[in-house]
């Protein structure tokens, strides 16, 4: 049996990835990196880029690396589940980037169908498009507790409205939703 408080920090500790993979794109166009070149603009606007893509992926890349070192240092042992030395971190970063990411653009794919502007938004399918992205391509190779994946998606919109004020206060962010 988990304690709730381990279910909790666990849950974060696990997802650090997808976060990083889904607040990158943002973080890249805030600091004005070069590549906002766009994948698809009629499909799915000008403003997804292959510079999101790219930085969504090093930026998961980035904090696996991290998850990996503490694993090795023994540091935060009691939330860890996943063991981030016996697997490929390029292999896992695509998981959670890809999924993050992929899972933004489907989403992206039906706002446009359905006539949304870039950037209105569309309760909850904005909060959870990377969350149901991500644990599509990772639970089948990563199984994790349902506690923990229950979790993040009841915590991810919540989450995530706090990091979208962050960005609008700080100027990354057109809008604060
Ligand atoms: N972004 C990017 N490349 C991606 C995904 C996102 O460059 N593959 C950038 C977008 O330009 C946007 C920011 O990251 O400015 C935030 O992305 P998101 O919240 O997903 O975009 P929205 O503006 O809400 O667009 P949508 O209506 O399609 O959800
Ligand atoms: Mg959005």
């Amino acid at each position: 049996m988990m304690h709730a408080l381990q279910i909790l920090l666990s849950a974060l500790y696990v997802f650090l990835p997808a976060y990083c993979a889904n607040m990158a794109p943002v973080i890249a166009g805030g600091l004005q990196l070069p590549g906002a070149v766009p994948i698809a603009s009629k499909a799915l606007g000008a403003h997804k880029t292959y510079r999101g893509l790219i930085a969504g992926y090093a930026a998961a890349l980035l904090m696996l690396w991290m998850q990996r070192l503490l694993q090795e240092e023994g540091m935060l042992e009691s939330m860890r589940l996943l063991d981030y030395s016996a697997t490929s971190l390029l292999f896992a970063a695509l998981l959670f980037a890809g999924g993050a990411l992929g899972g933004d653009l489907v989403k992206s794919f039906f706002k446009r169908r359905l006539g949304k502007a870039p950037g209105a938004a569309w309760f909850p399918w904005d909060q959870w498009d990377f969350v149901l992205g991500t644990f599509l391509l990772v639970l089948p190779f990563h199984p994790l507790p349902w506690e923990v994946v229950l979790t993040i998606i009841i915590l991810t919109p919540l989450l995530h409205l706090l990091a979208n004020v962050t960005g609008y206060l700080i100027g990354w962010k057109k809008v604060w939703w």
